[in-house]
Parts: structure tokens; sequence; C-alpha cells
């Protein structure tokens, strides 16, 4: 059941590809002194890849290393994989993990399954990543989803500055629950293949 949870929702970052689309939050520096800069896109990406780390190389040490201490991770649709479709036992509205030892305690090795990203935006403090999973592993439906990524800011750490503090993933748990088996659609039969379609192939 944890695999799951750390599965589907984490898996949109498993495999960072180019990203096809950047968009900014404001580039102006912030009026008081003492508040955080502005996220760059470098530091974006370092802050995804840095959660790539944490489903496809997973350690302790990185984890601490690059999640706050109050770290949260909310995913109703996690939550849904964990309970099979059903309202319970989880709580569909309850975070997934609260608090990094929390995290800590339920992560682990993950089967790979098909991933890509097709879009990465940030804000000045926020990561947003829309990610397709699809084909072998991930059959028959494909599944796409959205994470989001709040990172917090660390004046004194210069080379990784962004911790990730809150994650908020949803995907397509319908289609995933059908890859897996648990769900099973009445569908309707295909319509015969027409004479343009037989002529075609
Ligand atoms: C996994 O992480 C460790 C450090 O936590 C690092 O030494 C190693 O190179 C990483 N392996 C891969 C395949 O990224
Ligand atoms: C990682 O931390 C968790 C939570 O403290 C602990 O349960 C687990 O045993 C640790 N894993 C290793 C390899 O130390
Ligand atoms: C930055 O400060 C925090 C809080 O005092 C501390 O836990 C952390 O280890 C520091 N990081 C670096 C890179 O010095």
């Amino acid at each position: 059941m944890r695999s799951f949870a750390i599965a589907a929702g984490f898996f949109a970052v498993a495999a960072l590809a180019s990203p096809v689309n950047v968009a900014r939050g404001s580039d102006a520096e912030p009026c008081d002194d003492n508040a955080p800069p502005c996220m760059t896109y470098p530091q974006a990406q370092v802050v995804a890849q840095n959660f790539r780390q944490s489903i496809k190389n997973y350690s302790n040490e990185s984890t601490i290393q690059h999640f706050t201490e109050d770290f949260v991770d909310y995913s109703a649709s996690v939550n849904t994989l964990i309970n099979g479709g059903c309202t319970g036992p989880v709580d569909l509205n309850a975070a997934t993990f609260t608090g990094r030892e929390n995290f800590m305690a339920g992560q682990g090795s993950q089967p790979a399954i098909p991933f890509k990203i097709l879009n990465l935006y940030h804000t000045c403090d926020t990561v947003i990543i829309r990610w397709r999973s699809q084909g072998p592993g991930q059959e028959p439906e494909p599944v796409t989803g959205i994470i989001v990524i709040e990172a917090e800011y660390q004046a004194n750490d210069t080379t990784d500055p962004w911790l990730i503090k809150t994650v908020y993933s949803e995907f397509n748990s319908g289609a995933w629950l059908v890859n897996l088996g648990v769900f099973t659609p009445t569908c309707p039969p295909p319509p015969p293949p027409s004479k343009r379609s037989i002529t075609a192939n």
C-alpha cells in the first residue's frame, strides 16, 4: 500500500525530461530586504530533481538534506489507490504523509513505470509539474497528473537553498485503478472496422 502512495504521487518527477514549457512568476526583486529571493528556473529544476531522487534513489540522508522537517504530502489520488477505490481506511481528504519522519518511515524502492514530463512551471517559491505515464507498466490507460511543490528558502544554504516543504499531487486515479485491475469498467464493444480503416491499414 505504501508503494502506491509513493509510486503514484511521485513518479511525476521520476524521469525529468527537458521542460517544454516554462511559466514564470514575477522576476521583480521583493521590496522587503528580508523576503526570500524569487526562485530561478534552474533552481526549480533542482527542486524537481531532488524530489525525483527521493523516489528513484531513496536515502534518509538526502531526504533530510532536501525536505523540511515539517514536510507534508497531500494526494487524494494516492489515498484512493491506497483504499482501492473505497472511502477508507484512509480519509480521502487526509494528508498522505505528515512530517518528514513519517515520509522517511514510509518511503521505499519503487517499481519502474513510464513517465514523461509534459510541462514544468515555477513561481517565486513553487514548482509545478504536469506529467503523463503511458505504455508498458502503465496499460491500457494513460495516467496524467499534476504536482505542486511548495519550497522553503534556506538563506544559509547557497548551493541548495530551496527545500521541499509541501506537495500536492493529483492524477487520474480512475485510469490507474483500471490498470491495476482493481476496477473493471463496463465498456461498449468497439465498433466493427469500417471499409475505410481496412483500406487504410
Ligand atoms: C544515489 O544516491 C547516492 C547518495 O545518496 C549517490 O552516491 C549515488 O550516486 C546515487 N545513485 C544514482 C544512480 O543516482
Ligand atoms: C530512515 O528513517 C526512518 C525514519 O526514522 C527509519 O524508520 C528507517 O529505518 C531509516 N532507514 C535507514 C536505512 O536508516
Ligand atoms: C541552515 O540552518 C538550519 C537551521 O539553523 C540548519 O538546520 C541547517 O543545517 C543549516 N544549513 C546549512 C547548509 O548550514
